[in-house]
């Protein structure tokens, strides 16, 4: 396996790496503080093509490869995973699946300005009784003739209230179990559609998580994803994509709780020499090192298989399983290797630590991964 990386590839990671640094390192502490969404930073990211990376350039995306997508990701994640999970959404869930499977027509009104970040998605699938059982779905979309009536609500939903279109996942008929589920392109201004109060949560506090209430919106047919019934379907490829644009998030929070815990060993004195000279701390880095180059491997290497058209399933599932347990426990490494200090704001890592939880949760939980690998390797 070759990962060297193109020309394009290290110019693509190295304007993340420099975006992250100048524009979202400053605020960061804050905005995690004060639960404040990064819109300025956000519109940026647009401006510099972060927000459809993949898409196809004819509706305003940048055409690339999902190795550059999670090197950008990666770089963000480092330092303001808040930042990242908008870009994920966006790119992975939203602009890939509507770029994937959507018509022309909804391409031209919607991914156009998806891509180019005038406007912001959201990708709704949880329920409070539908998390991982995901084909158990309470939200309903009844056939009207020309249009859906949906009504529901949906949970814990990413760029909730900052989103202008929300990809909807509603069971249609219920006796057809996950073939009677279908996707629709629902806006924010439609009557009968609210946004419930926004999530207080424990990490990626710069990030607007809500649930949504849908009371007899009107959708019309044509913001139906797909063939009838292909709502399931195109949410667990949707998500299986999406599972590696989260496993790079991982790998990012990881590498940035590493090398601040790194650099802090260098500068931090004890027993009368810096900590890096104590065993106790230069093997906890040799640890971190060695998961967090392994992580990436498995990163890189479902991103690889989806850029070459093979199955990438089973390793997005691997690299995201794996990537956020690397990510949660460098993170808690990271504190220790600060002491006391990797317990106050100012140093980043109890951020990151708080951050690095959530990559065992969304969009399939560490559980989830182990069915969708266990089912995969049993089946050969
Ligand atoms: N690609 C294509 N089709 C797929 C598929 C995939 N990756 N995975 C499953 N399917 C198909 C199956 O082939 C099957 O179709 P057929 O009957 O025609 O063969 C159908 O979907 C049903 O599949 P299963 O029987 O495997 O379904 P299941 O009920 O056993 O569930 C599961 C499988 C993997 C557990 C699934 O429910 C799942 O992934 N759950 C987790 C959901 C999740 O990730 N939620 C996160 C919410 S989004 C989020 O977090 C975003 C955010 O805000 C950051």
């Amino acid at each position: 396996m070759d990962f060297k990386l193109t020309e394009e590839q290290l110019m693509i990671r190295d304007a993340a790496r420099d975006f992250a640094k100048a524009e979202l390192l400053s605020g960061v502490i804050e905005r995690d503080s004060k639960q404040e969404f990064p819109a300025e930073q956000v519109k940026k990211m647009g401006e510099l093509g972060f927000l459809g990376m993949m898409a196809s350039p004819e509706y305003g995306g940048g055409g690339m490869d999902t190795l550059s997508y999670v090197l950008v990701m990666e770089e963000l994640s480092k330092i303001d995973a808040s930042a990242s999970v908008i870009v994920s959404v966006n790119n992975s869930l939203v602009c890939w699946g509507l770029d994937t499977y959507g018509t022309p027509e909804q391409k031209e009104k919607y991914l156009t300005k998806l891509t180019t970040g005038e406007s912001i998605g959201a990708f709704c699938l949880s329920e409070p009784e539908a998390g991982s059982d995901a084909t158990s779905q309470r939200t309903t979309a009844i056939d009207k003739g020309d249009h859906y009536l949906l009504n529901g609500t949906k949970n814990w939903i990413t760029n909730g209230g900052t989103s202008d279109y929300y990809l909807v996942i509603a069971q249609t008929d219920k006796e057809k179990g996950h073939r009677g589920i279908n996707a629709f392109i629902v806006e924010k201004t439609w009557d009968g559609f609210e946004i419930g109060p926004k999530e207080d949560k424990l990490g990626i506090r710069g990030s607007d998580t809500h649930s949504l209430i849908f009371n007899d919106v009107k959708v019309p047919k044509e913001n139906r994803i797909g063939e009838d019934g292909f709502g399931f379907k195109f949410a667990m490829k949707t998500l299986a994509g999406g599972r590696i644009g989260i496993a790079a998030q991982a790998l990012g929070i990881a590498a940035g709780a590493y090398e601040l815990a790194k650099e802090y060993s260098k500068v931090r004195k004890a027993f009368g020499t810096e900590i890096m000279n104590h065993q106790a701390i230069a093997f906890k880095l040799a640890d971190m090192h060695t998961k967090i180059e392994a992580a990436r491997m498995l990163v890189y290497k479902s991103a690889v298989d989806k850029d070459n058209g093979d199955d990438y399933d089973l390793s997005g599932a691997m690299a995201k399983l794996y990537a956020s347990e690397v990510a949660m426990e460098t993170a808690i490494e990271a504190v220790q290797v600060h002491g006391g200090n990797g317990y106050v704001k100012e140093y980043h890592v109890e951020r990151l630590m708080r951050d690095a939880k959530i990559t065992q949760i969304y969009e399939g939980t560490s559980e989830i991964q182990k069915i969708v690998i266990s089912r995969s390797i049993l089946r050969d």
